[in-house]
């Protein structure tokens, strides 16, 4: 098992498959871009399918989820997650998207035996979703949610994210949309992972102004928290339920004490946590033939050294230097 020296275990394994993204996320990305990591340095889909085959089977992984950059734009995706399925025991597979692409390939993974996806959506707003993520595309994300839900990916999670003077107004809109299409929304407060690091706790919507909106429109109770486990959403039952909805509070209400999560970037890194500032290189030791022994014991290794917590309300917080699409959500 990969457990660290908190005693807390790692069983959810996050990978990205690319840092490169067809949207440009403010709290994400500066609208240019970023310089993508040259090809070599990705890891192939054999050698992503090996890691995932070491740690389902040798150290406990029980839920992989691919995540980017945007994981649709990875051509072998429906291959990696058809090995991820074959693995004994089956792990748990979802995709974390921004949804571009998904109308097309929601049924071929479906098919190739993913259980589920979470979707980005922090507007419905047209005008809104372009100056929020410079590209016009907000129908390419409804059309996949949409074909996510038919093609049975269930229940369809989405994400949102509130910014103060850009879609802080939308809390009640978005959660009447997932309540009628039948997706499970989770708000999640913007950390300081963005490129630029323009990131200000000022203009971070917090858990609380959340939950303050959608009081103003819905009647929400706190479900039952032992179901809440090692997620870090806070669910409510809304209007009384069975239908929810997730508050994340990553910044004001940190779940660093339950995290049973660890990630792999697109190129090969093992990195115990979305904040960590130092990293364990996998892909050089793949690429000089270790065994998997070897690889075991130095993923090993990494999780040990996991930190407590983020810190971010600790004056002496760095910023990791990767952003949020190198690191894999
Ligand atoms: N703060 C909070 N959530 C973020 N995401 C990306 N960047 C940030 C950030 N700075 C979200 C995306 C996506 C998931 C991968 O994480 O909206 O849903
Ligand atoms: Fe792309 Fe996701 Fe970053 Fe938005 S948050 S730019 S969708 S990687």
């Amino acid at each position: 098992m990969l457990v660290d020296s908190f005693g807390r275990t790692a069983t959810d394994l996050r990978v990205s498959l690319t840092d490169r993204c067809n949207l440009r996320c403010t709290y994400c990305m500066p609208p240019e871009g970023l310089d993508w990591l040259p090809k070599p340095e990705l890891l192939t889909a054999d050698e992503i399918i090996r890691l995932v085959r070491i740690g389902v089977e040798r150290l406990g992984i029980t839920e992989v989820r691919f995540t980017g950059g945007e994981p649709l734009l990875r051509r072998e995706l429906v291959e990696i997650v058809t090995a991820s399925a074959a693995l004994n025991p089956r792990p748990q597979l979802s995709v974390t998207t921004n949804g571009i692409g998904l109308a097309r390939l929601a049924g071929p993974l479906a098919d190739a035996g993913l259980d589920r996806v979470n979707v980005s959506l922090d507007t419905l707003d047209r005008d809104t979703f372009v100056r929020l993520s410079h590209r016009d595309r907000l129908s390419d994300v409804l059309a996949g949610l949409a074909a996510a839900d038919a093609a049975g990916l269930r229940p369809v999670k989405v994400n949102a994210v509130l910014m103060r003077g850009v879609n802080e107004d939308e809390a009640v809109p978005l959660l009447r949309y997932c309540l009628d299409q039948g997706y499970e929304l989770r708000f999640i407060e913007q950390m300081p992972l963005d490129a630029q690091h323009g990131w200000q706790r000022e203009n971070m919507i917090t858990a609380d102004e959340i939950l303050g909106a959608l009081k103003g429109a819905f009647d929400l109770t706190e479900d039952d928290p032992r179901e809440r486990g090692s997620a870090p959403a806070e669910l409510f039952l809304v209007d009384g339920g069975p239908r929810r909805v997730g508050v994340i509070g990553s910044v004001t209400r940190p779940f660093c004490g339950a995290c049973d999560r660890v990630r792999i970037t697109a190129d090969g890194q093992v990195r115990n946590c979305l904040f960590a500032t130092e990293e364990s290189d996998l892909r050089t030791a793949l690429r000089a033939g270790a065994s998997d022994d070897d690889l075991v014991e130095r993923w090993r290794a990494a999780v040990r050294g996991k930190k407590a917590g983020h810190g971010i309300d600790d004056p002496t917080f760095l910023q990791p230097s990767r952003p949020m699409s190198a690191i894999g959500g």
